[in-house]
């Protein structure tokens, strides 16, 4: 039997993760040890929590006497680190918990691998420590590193952080750079929950700018196997692309919500609730994101299974079926938040 920790399991990624793998694995048990912020939430993995082979341990990864603890109990023979602070938008209104988590944690569960060695530690990155691409090109995992938000850049300092470790104390470190993910369980402040809540509460739905960014979408279940890919037969101190080989522009992707929900008799006419706001993000809004997967794709034999269609599909319907989770899972400060960067 082994043990992965796995760290931020319970928010979006994270939780899809802990439940693929224990629906694909027998000999496989997780320890999810998350601080839960207003993005983790335990409900996300009720139909787990009583397994034999699921543990919940509530730490901040950047508490290093807490991590000791667990590593001690548990002794990992894997880590798979996807806590951090993940929102673009909040990191510009303060940096300061993004620092925290994503530079000081990082370090912190590095340091504690020297300590306590373990088979493999994935690093969960981000294709957007690339920066910004124009019409053309694709990122590959050998393209310059050059962050735009504070977000990217402190998940580009832990890449740097945990590469550096990987070479100087020879640790069993991968890292891994998705595109930007979707599915069941998304907290309603990243676009496309966001969209779907307020398309079904009669708010207006904020676009960005012009809505002409684009963006790679990958289903998170295909997230979720290639990140287990690379956990078993992923090349030490090597770095992964993971893309859904899928570029749409935001209001495309918005159109498409828009269409899937009309049938609802909430949902109906929402296309007539877009509205383009001014951009919160300025001149760190990424204009464009590409992966090229060459690298996990011949490699591991990874490639995504779901097409954009499909997996809106099954996500919307999941949004339809979960309406309670979405209101469950924002508080008071999500409205205050919501406030800060979307006006009144
Ligand atoms: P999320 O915001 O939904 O979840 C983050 C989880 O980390 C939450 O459960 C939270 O409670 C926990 N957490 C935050 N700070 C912590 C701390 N100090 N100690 C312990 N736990 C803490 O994020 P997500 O969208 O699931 O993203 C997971 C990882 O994947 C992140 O590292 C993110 O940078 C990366 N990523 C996300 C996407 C995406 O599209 N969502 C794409 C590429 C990479
Ligand atoms: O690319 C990977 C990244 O994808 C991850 O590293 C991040 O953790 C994840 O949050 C995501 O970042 P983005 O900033 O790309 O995702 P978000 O859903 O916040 O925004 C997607 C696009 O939609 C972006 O161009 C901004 C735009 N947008 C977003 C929101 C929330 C809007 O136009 N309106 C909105 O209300």
């Amino acid at each position: 039997m082994r043990t992965i920790l796995v760290t931020g399991g319970a928010g979006f990624i994270g939780s899809n993760f802990i439940r693929h793998m224990l629906a694909t694995h027998d000999a496989i048990r997780v320890v999810n040890y998350d601080k839960l912020t207003y993005a983790g939430n335990l409900e996300n993995l009720a139909a787990i929590e009583e397994s034999a082979l699921y543990r919940f341990v509530r730490g901040d990864i950047s508490d290093a006497k807490a991590v000791a603890d667990v590593f001690e109990e548990e002794k990992p023979w894997g880590v798979v680190n996807f806590a951090a602070e993940s929102h673009v938008d909040r990191s510009i209104l303060d940096a300061t918990p993004f620092v925290n988590t994503n530079v000081k944690g990082t370090q912190v569960l590095l340091e504690m691998i020297r300590r306590h060695p373990v088979e493999r530690f994935v690093h969960i990155s981000t294709d957007e420590v690339y920066g910004s691409l124009g019409k053309d090109g694709v990122f590959t995992e050998t393209s310059s590193i050059r962050p735009n938000s504070p977000y990217a850049a402190c998940k580009a300092a832990a890449d740097l952080i945990a590469l550096a470790y990987t070479k100087t104390y020879d640790l069993p470190v991968i890292v891994t750079r998705s595109s930007n993910n979707y599915g069941p369980y998304q907290f309603p402040e990243k676009l496309i929950p966001l969209m779907i809540r307020n398309a079904l509460t009669g708010k207006e739905l904020p676009v960005y700018g012009e809505g002409k960014q684009v963006r790679d979408w990958l289903y998170v279940e295909d997230n979720c196997w290639g990140i287990d890919a690379v956990l078993h037969r992923g090349r030490i101190g090597e770095v992964y692309n993971i893309g859904g080989d899928c570029e749409k522009q935001n209001i495309d992707v918005v159109n498409t919500l828009c269409r899937s929900l009309a049938a609802d008799p909430q949902g109906k006419n929402a296309e007539k609730r877009i509205k383009f706001i001014h951009d919160p993000r300025g001149a760190a809004h990424d204009f464009r994101y590409a992966l090229d997967c060459t690298k996990i794709k011949t490699e591991l034999a990874w490639s995504p299974r779901y097409s954009f269609d499909e997996g809106l599909q099954r996500t919307v319907a999941w949004y339809l079926n979960q309406r309670e989770w979405t209101e469950r899972v924002i508080t008071g400060e999500y409205q205050e938040y919501y406030a800060k960067v979307y006006g009144g």
